[in-house]
Parts: structure tokens; sequence; C-alpha cells
């Protein structure tokens, strides 16, 4: 009969860049720990695999770790961990090179050595890529590495339900195993949670669907508090539609930004003038919050165009050339043909901001250790935190790098001081498999749909909690997202088959997706400021009095979070004013 326990040492949910560096982090440490790699798809479609423009660190000589740092530290609108930050910029560049080292094909100057592009936000050319398809390449050499050990046994295409937690520590997951239905308990010494972000609380995101904030929802589930949740970084250009990205390396090799009068309007925001070449940390290559606010100011001039998905304004690429964007920017080529049926070599890119990131999430220390003992986390799903207010495009990849093998590192060290397992955890998963039985299998009285919910709560999102917000509108958003949360509990699943039950998947997707939206709610809705991505119509102004501080959401039985704030740690940079084009 098919086991229905496993166990392993160190239990890795999630195997995108972050779960994969970890995986190998661990391994690399000690061949002896067993390693568990749980994943809801394979491993080579996470969503790192969709991450186009590149990924920072430190390599040229004009550069410096302070540099980088104080970027990304104003960049993020002061609410970094300037700790955390400061070990990010110095280890990145060997995590560069680690990786190179493992196969990364990094794109080169006629030289031979690695070249680089500047991006948004940044005053120095850091950010490495492969083209425009980095995060395919970075993804597939983790991948391939991770392979070679021995030590790690892969679980792919399983959804892990909830958290194995007992004696005030975690101690390894529950989870279906999509193809047969079965459901296991996975026991583990340590356990990793590297599932990415939650786009999917919105309807118009760069996101791919399995982006559903599930391992957000299991910390938070289990009492570990989100912090900063109100923080969701709009990309300022995606396809209408569909929200495919289009990268910001495309802004970065020079394109431009056109309002319908063919106006570069980005001159008139406090980004600087227009250049023949492209300026970094001006115009088009200012930071992603202000590009994105930019485009709603233009929208409200009645400047924007319209379309039968919503407005936007053109990125125009045309001046670049065929060669620069057949080497440069490939994909962006070969999206705009298939997916809007234009050719950016002879014709405009029509793009709107879309949601993009989370700087938000599980809130963990500079191990990736979060307050529960034997839980820790990394990659986008975390919040360490570097990215404050906003992140600057391309420090996320080297993030998942950097903060997964150190979370890995020390995963395995917590669990190499665990003896054994509490002899509870068999009773508790049996309760759990009982609570999906009821909630959803075996459930007969069901009247709601998954695909309503799931609508009525990204109108709400959309509406309420984009990229301006107010008390009212997200005192709507509270309320409408407690009706939502109120209908999943009558949830109806047509599907009661036990292989490949998606509707299943999708009805606890949609269970993380409202925990995680009513997280980001309250948090904005107590942060009485404008602050980066966070901006308030009815307090505009940044408070630093009052909130240079981390939120965290906890989440309560029947009731909304409670928010608690800790203090932002300085160490180098005080507070100042973010200056863009001057
Ligand atoms: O535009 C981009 O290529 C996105 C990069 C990022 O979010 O880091």
């Amino acid at each position: 009969m098919n086991p229905t326990s496993y166990e392993c040492d160190i239990l890795i949910i999630g195997a995108g860049g972050a779960g994969l560096r970890a995986a190998i982090a661990v391994a690399e440490i000690n061949s002896n720990l067993k390693i568990g790699v749980i994943s809801k798809v394979y491993p080579m479609r996470s969503h790192t695999v969709s991450a186009e423009g590149g990924a920072a660190a430190v390599i040229k000589d004009d550069d410096s770790f302070e540099d980088h740092a104080y970027d990304t530290i104003s960049g993020g609108d002061w609410l970094c961990d300037q700790d955390a930050v400061e070990i990010f910029v110095s280890e990145a560049p060997k995590e560069m090179i680690r990786i190179e080292h493992w196969g990364c094909p990094w794109s080169r100057q006629e030289d031979g050595k690695v070249t680089v592009r500047p991006f948004g936000g940044m005053k120095k050319q850091r950010t490495w890529f492969a083209a425009d398809k980095t995060g395919f390449h970075m993804l597939h050499t983790l991948f391939q590495t991770s392979l070679k050990y021995d030590s790690v046994q892969r679980f792919d295409e399983w959804f892990v339900t909830s958290l194995l937690v007992d004696e005030g520590r975690c101690q390894g997951a529950v989870a279906v195993e999509i193809a047969t239905g079965k459901i296991a308990a996975i026991k583990a010494r340590s356990v990793i949670i590297c599932t990415g972000g939650a786009g999917k609380i919105f309807p118009f995101t760069t996101n791919a669907k399995i982006k559903t904030g599930d391992g957000m929802a299991l910390a938070y589930r289990a009492g570990v508090p989100l912090k900063d949740m109100e923080f969701v970084q709009y990309h300022p250009t995606g396809l209408p539609f569909t929200g495919i990205l289009i990268t910001e390396a495309s802004r970065s090799e020079g394109g431009h930004l056109l309002n319908k009068d063919g106006y570069r309007y980005l001159q008139d925001y406090d980004l600087g003038k227009p250049e023949p070449k492209p300026v970094l940390l001006s115009m088009e290559l200012g930071p992603r919050d202000r590009l994105s606010q930019a485009f709603v100011k233009e929208q409200e001039k009645g400047l924007t165009l319209e379309g039968p998905y919503g407005n936007y304004v053109h990125l125009d690429l045309r001046h670049l050339g065929e060669k620069i964007i057949n080497e440069k920017l490939p994909f962006v080529r070969e999206l705009c043909l298939k997916y809007e049926n234009i050719d950016p070599i002879k014709e405009m890119i029509p793009v709107r901001p879309v949601v993009h990131y989370m700087m938000g999430g599980i809130d963990t220390d500079i191990h990736g250790a979060t307050p529960l003992p034997g839980l820790f986390a990394a990659g986008e799903c975390a919040c360490v935190s570097i990215n404050g207010a906003n992140r600057l495009g391309s420090n996320s990849l080297t993030e998942l790098l950097v903060f997964g093998a150190r979370a890995g590192e020390a995963a395995a060290k917590f669990a190499s001081a665990q003896n054994g397992f509490s002899s509870e955890l068999d009773s508790i998963y049996r309760d759990e498999v009982k609570r999906l039985n009821e909630h959803f299998l075996k459930k007969t009285d069901g009247t709601e749909k998954i695909a309503d919910i799931r609508m009525a709560m990204h109108k709400s999102m959309e509406e309420c909690v984009g990229i301006y917000r107010t008390e009212t509108s997200l005192l709507n958003a509270q309320k409408e997202i407690q009706t939502q949360k109120d209908r999943f509990k009558n949830v109806k699943l047509s599907d009661s088959s036990s292989t490949f039950n998606t509707e299943f998947i999708d009805a606890l997707e949609l269970s993380c997706l409202l925990d995680v939206a009513e997280s980001v709610i309250q948090s904005a809705l107590q942060r009485k400021e404008s602050r980066g991505s966070h901006q308030r119509s009815d307090f505009t102004e940044r408070d630093d009095e009052q909130y240079l501080s981390h939120s965290l959401a906890f989440q309560k039985e029947n009731d909304f979070p409670d928010i608690k704030y800790k203090p932002v740690t300085i160490t180098k940079w005080p507070p100042g004013e973010r200056v863009y084009g001057r």
C-alpha cells in the first residue's frame, strides 16, 4: 500500500528559485540530511521561470555595495531593514558567480566579461541578465544542479494543505498528491516555505495562475504574522488583457513611454527630462511605484488611450531597431507577436500598470527564520525585509539566491539539533484529513461556486485596493472580503473524484487567496500615510513619526486580523527624500 506518512529532515515547500537554492544549500552542508522538496507544479513550471529582465549584483568597478544598498533603501522608501540589505548586497555577487559556475549562461560583452544593464531606480548598471529570459535560465540551472544530489526527494504536483505544528515548533506538513488524491503527512525536523507571491488576489497581474499565496496562508494560519502586506507592486508595463509582463529591460535598452499624444509624459512627474539615451534614475528608468502612479495621473487627465481592456499608454521600441530587439529583447518580441499580434520592430506596444510583486510576506529574520521555531521562509513569500515599500526591479531574483541559501543553512542547523517528532502528529494529520473531507471532498450541502467567489474578490481588490486607496475604499474591500469568506464556508465542489481533482485544488487555493487578501486590506487600512507603493489619497504624505515601522498581520478567528507594528532597522542611512531625475 502507498504510504500516507513520510519523513525527512528538511521539508521545502515550493520548488522555484528560492526552494531549489535552499535545497542545494542543505545538500552541500550535509549530504546525510534527507531533503523533501514538495511543489504543486513540476519545478520547471514554477513562476521563477517567467522572470525576464535580470538579477542585480555589484560587478562594475564604479559601483559599490554602499550604492546598491542606498538605491534599494531609498527605492523602498526607507521601509527596508538595513541590516538585511547590507547582507543582501554583499552576498549577491558571490551567489551570481556561483550560479554561473553551475551553468547559468549570463549574457556577455565582446571581451567575454559578464555584461550588465541599467534597471529602474538604480544609479549604477548592475543587472545581470540572460537576454530577456533570465528567470528561465536561472531556474533551469538550479533545477539541474539539484538533480545531482541523492539526498533530495521530490514530491512533484503535491499541494500542501496545512503545517504540522506541535510542542511549539513546526514538524512538517500535510499534503495532497494531485494525481491520486492521496493525503499524506510529511514529517520534517524543519520546514522552509518558498511558495512565491500572491498576485492572484488581483484579477490583472503578471503572475501565473499558480501564485495564490499558499505558503503565506499556511504560515498565517499557524500564527506567524504576515509583514508589510499593504505594499503591493504594480509593474508599469504589462500587456492589457493578459497582464503579461513586458520587461523593464525594454526601457533600459531605451524604450519610451508615450501618452495618447505621443508625448513622453514622465517628464511631467519629477522624473527628469528626455535625453537621447536612457539616463539612470530618470524618466523610464525611474522606480516602479512612481511610474505606475504617473500612469494613473495621466489617465485622470484624459491623456491615456482607451481599449477594450481598460486604459493604456504606448511603449515605443521602434527606434531601437531590429538588431537590438532581436538580440536583447527576443522574448518581448515573441510575446507581442503571440499575444497582441503586433511586431515591436514596427509597432508600438500597448501597456498599463499591472500587479507584479508582493513586497510583504511571512515575517522572517536575516536567516529566514520565522517566529515559529522550525519554520523558515525565503523568496517572494517571505519578508526579510529588503524591499521595503517598493522593490527595485531585478533585486528579487538575487534575493531568492541569497536568502534561499541562508534559509537552507539555518533550517539544516535547526533540523540537526532536533531529536524526534511529537507523538501528536498522527492525530493532527487525521484531523486535517477530516477537515478536508468535511469542508470539501465529502461536503454535499454546499451551494457557492469557486469562480463566483473569486470574481467578487478580484473585483473588490481591483476597485478598492489598487494603486491609490482611501479609508472608504478599504472599508468597502474589507466588507466584501468578509462576505466572500462567509460564502466560501458554503462552497460546493462538483468533482468528487480523487484523480487530478483540480477543482479541489482551486478551492484550496481560493481559501489561501482570501486569507492573504484580508491581510493586505487590513494592513492598508491601518497605515494612514503614503509610502512607496502604498498610496492613500486621504493621507498623502509619508509619516516617519508614526509609520517608520513594519506592519504585522496576525490572523484572528472570525474577525479581521490584528495589526501590530515593529520598528524598521536603520544602520547607516537615516530616512531622507527620494530623488530621481536630478
Ligand atoms: O521587468 C522585469 O523584467 C521584472 C523584473 C523584476 O521584477 O525583478
